[in-house]
């Protein structure tokens, strides 16, 4: 029994050493960054312009890995999964809350089994259509909605994602149920609609305002309150009477459980350094996205702000009806 306890404690204190020894000459080679929703889509156009940014910092490429599906958690199992040597991150938002509350069998718990190292961006979501959808306003686009319900396709990346999130908000305020599509991640969603295949996507903007300004497909309404500076002539959805929208999506970048400090500082550091990039700033403030603050980009800040999304997201979802499968 005493040998067993010694072998045991020899075992961790050598693991322990070994990844002190590995955080000392971090990074050597490159460093994967996951995204776990499809490419072309808003959270991999996020993700592309900080790994962009990072790997300037940190001295090594940074490869962005798209495993998507099951609404972002194919690809958070797989962060949860790895060595916890700083080498793979996850970059994820609103879906690491919500899918707790929506996936019974979850292989990793969003908290317990990652390491914050810092919110990136926080931006709003806009409503769009194909470009052949008939409702001429805002007006016509909620009063078709409400008489068409069912007929109406809605494209989302997931349950429990942030373009689902939206879809949820605008059944609840137009109290009609929509017909739901779900994808793979809103850039194969974006596809669908430019294609005509679907009728209505509720997406982040970094995903939408190039299509909607390229004439690609049309946008009704500003997901929230207040119209968004890239598409001033696009109304806020409350300016047709409707209510219940208040919707910010928020990244944040994390590593296994485990990573050594020293590596999660460093890349903090190079996190903290891309958000007050002017080159990153301008890049996402073009697609109507903020880079948070040096203050947010922190560790607690994004523990705190996950902690936030799971206590109020998960009952909303239950609320609306969303059964966890
Ligand atoms: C979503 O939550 O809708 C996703 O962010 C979409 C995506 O990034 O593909």
């Amino acid at each position: 029994m005493r040998f067993r306890f010694v072998r045991s404690a020899v075992a961790l204190m050598l693991a322990a050493t070994a990844l002190h020894v590995l955080a000392q000459d971090f990074p050597n080679r490159a460093i994967t960054m996951v995204m776990p929703y499809a490419a072309g889509g808003p959270g991999d156009t996020i993700t592309r312009v900080f790994a962009g940014a990072m790997q300037k910092h940190l001295g090594q490429q940074i490869v962005v890995d798209n495993t998507a599906g099951a609404s972002g958690s194919i690809g958070t199992a797989k962060v949860a999964r790895a060595r916890p040597d700083g080498y793979t991150l996850l970059m994820i938002h609103v879906s690491h809350a919500t899918n707790v509350a929506m996936y019974k069998g979850l292989p990793y718990h969003p908290v317990d089994d990652f390491e914050p190292i810092g919110r990136a961006t926080s931006g709003p979501m806009v409503i769009v259509t194909r470009n052949d959808f008939s409702a001429r306003n805002l007006n016509e686009f909620v009063a078709y909605v409400k008489a068409n319900g069912p007929k109406v396709s809605l494209a989302h990346a997931g349950v429990g994602s942030a373009s689902h999130l939206c879809g949820l908000m605008m059944m609840n305020a137009l109290n009609v149920k929509l017909n739901e599509i779900p994808y793979k991640g809103t850039g194969p969603a974006l596809n669908d609609l430019m294609g005509g295949q679907v009728d209505i996507l509720c997406d982040q903007t970094s995903g939408t305002v190039p299509s909607v300004k390229g004439g690609k497909i049309k946008a009704y309404a500003s997901a929230g309150k207040a119209r968004l500076p890239q598409l001033p002539e696009v109304p806020a959805i409350t300016e047709a009477g409707v209510e219940g929208f208040d919707i910010n999506i928020s990244f944040g970048l994390y590593a296994p459980k485990g990573t050594p400090k020293p590596v999660l500082d460093q890349l903090t550091s190079a996190l903290q350094k891309s958000v007050t990039d002017p080159e990153v700033r301008q890049r996402l403030e073009g697609m109507g996205i903020s880079a948070v603050s040096v203050d947010q980009a922190r560790p607690e800040a994004l523990r705190n702000h996950l902690k936030n999304e799971i206590d109020t997201l998960g009952g909303l979802l239950i609320k609306a009806g969303v059964k966890p499968n």
